[in-house]
């Protein structure tokens, strides 16, 4: 089956979406954000990377990229109005759990913001930006472990390491992310991305001023936003990173 053909039906009724594959870009979240400026293309759209020299993650980082091992993606979405961004975030991390357990029964959790982790290892961060009242939302999935291991400074780095095909999933998550934009705010959605999160309940450290914290997680509103107990203080975190201290990563299954 063609490429094409094979992530149209992986999209079954969502609605249609012109889609472009290449082997390899700087980074596809940067490739729609151009385009969309540029007036080349609008909402929906979908792009996927065989590999990305540049691939960007939260708070400025990098995210690897190699050919052969991952699924690079960004698809472009206009959200039925009333929206928030975290919203969004919460529908993007729903959608790439829902379609890998739908394709290999592996059950991802999900480390606020969009981290999803599986054998105490991250498998995926996902990347949510606003280019003008759309939004751009990139996948970056390690499928397999990269011959030789990841690199030594990226530990906490893990792949699915199963059989699964790509283009397939890559249709999977996007007909999600696309059915999703029609009811931002679903409950239903959000009630999927507190199953699945494994900070609930947990002593994290975040922080505040430049002064680090300690706080338990109590939960996730319906922005997006991580509730937290500091003391006798219930407080909504919007943004940054939390860690986990001394919790150990490995014990998470
Ligand atoms: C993170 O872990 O902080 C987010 C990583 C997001 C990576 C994906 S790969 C596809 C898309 N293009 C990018 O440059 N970044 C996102």
């Amino acid at each position: 089956m063609e490429n094409a053909e094979k992530i149209a039906k992986a999209m079954g009724s969502a609605p249609r979406c012109p889609l472009k594959l290449m082997d390899e870009t700087d980074s596809t979240n940067l490739r729609l954000k151009e385009w969309v400026r540029e007036g080349r293309i609008q909402a929906p759209y979908l792009l996927i990377a065989s590999s990305q020299t540049a691939g960007r993650g939260r708070l400025g980082r990098s995210f690897l990229s190699p050919p052969g091992t991952g699924l690079y993606m960004s698809v472009l979405l206009r959200p039925e109005s009333g929206w928030t961004p975290g919203q969004v975030t919460i529908l993007a991390a729903v959608s790439v759990c829902l379609a890998i357990e739908e394709m290999t029964g592996l059950q991802p959790k999900i480390k606020w913001v969009n981290d999803l982790f599986l054998r105490g290892k991250k498998i995926c961060g996902i990347l949510a930006e606003m280019a003008g009242d759309q939004v751009i939302v990139g996948v970056g999935l390690n499928l397999q472990t990269p011959p030789g291991g990841f690199p030594a400074d990226l530990s906490i780095a893990g792949a699915l390491d199963c059989e699964i095909d790509r283009l397939t999933l890559a249709g999977k998550i996007a007909a999600r992310l696309l059915e999703g934009a029609k009811h931002p705010g679903d409950p239903d959605i959000l009630s999927a991305y507190r199953q699945r999160m494994f900070l609930m309940g947990r002593e994290i450290q975040y922080l505040e001023n430049g002064t680090q914290k300690n706080a338990r997680v109590t939960g996730v509103d319906e922005d997006g936003g991580l509730m937290i107990r500091d003391g006798d203080e219930d407080k909504i975190l919007r943004t940054g990173e939390v860690t986990l201290g001394s919790y150990s990563f490995s014990d998470l299954e």
